[in-house]
């Protein structure tokens, strides 16, 4: 790794694995070290719904270039066509309808404690976007497939429908249940909820779901 070397340029004085310097600070032979650890960031994986940075492009091919050392472009392609893929799974299955409903809950002052995080809900959907959608991310972004999977959508999946959703709908609130209805009704990605599992099976294989999540690969 050259680790005691005066310089340490990544694809120059060493190849063998990366660092969080090496991505996010070090020099390349095009970039110097930068204390900006946003400058080869595309999206903020941070939020509650991830929104693509300002002159993303710039800050991909920012980051690519550090990859490029090491692996072949097609390599740092196929990584961010994942990630893209996984961070929109994310905000439009599930960061999306939970921050409009629990949008809607506090519009509507439907919570019964006054302070922030007195309620069983709002502790619900934070851990929902705040800690398993963001390891499911950071995961994505970072090569944790274990991350991304059992500490984030396994997670997210199960407490989404399982915690997030009952918990919204024991406010007993008829626009709350109406819109909760309406999503698990209407958006083809929460549909299976109402169908047997052998449906959902031949789905699989014939390829019908393949295509209701198609559009998570669409480029950019
Ligand atoms: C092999 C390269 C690589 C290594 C090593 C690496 N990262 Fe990352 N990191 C990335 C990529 C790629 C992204 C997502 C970039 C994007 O959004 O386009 C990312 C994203 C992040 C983010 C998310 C920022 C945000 O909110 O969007 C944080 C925080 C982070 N890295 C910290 C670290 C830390 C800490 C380490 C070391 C423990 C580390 N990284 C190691 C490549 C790397
Ligand atoms: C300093 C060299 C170096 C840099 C820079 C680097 N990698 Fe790697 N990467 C490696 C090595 C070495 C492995 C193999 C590790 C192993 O087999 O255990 C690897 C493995 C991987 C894997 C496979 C992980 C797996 O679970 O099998 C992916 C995907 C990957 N790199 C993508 C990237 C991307 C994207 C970047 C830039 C953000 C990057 N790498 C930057 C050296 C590097």
């Amino acid at each position: 790794m050259n680790l005691k070397a005066d310089r340490w340029v990544v694809g120059q004085d060493y190849f063998e694995a990366p660092t969080c310097a090496s991505c996010h600070m070090s020099a390349t032979r095009k970039q110097k070290v930068t204390h900006d650890v946003g400058a080869r960031i595309s999206w903020n994986l941070r939020a509650p719904i991830s929104r693509k940075q300002k002159n993303w492009q710039q800050k991909r091919k920012n980051m690519e270039d550090v990859c490029t050392n090491c692996h072949g472009q097609s390599f740092a392609d196929g990584h961010y066509y994942q990630l893209d893929a996984t961070v929109k799974l994310y905000n439009e299955k599930f960061a999306v309808p939970a921050t409009k409903i629990m949008k809607l809950i506090k519009k509507k002052h439907l919570l019964t404690n006054p302070a922030a995080f007195s309620n069983k809900i709002e502790w619900t959907y934070w851990e929902l976007w705040h800690h398993e959608g963001r390891r499911a991310r950071h995961g994505a972004a970072m090569f944790g497939p274990d991350y991304t999977w059992w500490h984030g959508f396994y997670e997210v999946a199960q407490h989404f429908y399982f915690k997030f959703i009952p918990e919204a709908r024991e406010l007993n609130d008829p626009e709350v249940n109406a819109a909760i209805d309406k999503l698990l009704k209407d958006d083809p990605m929460h549909q299976w909820l109402q169908k047997p599992t052998k449906d959902l099976k031949a789905a699989i294989k014939n390829g019908e779901m393949q295509k209701i999540y198609r559009k998570m690969f669409s480029t950019q």
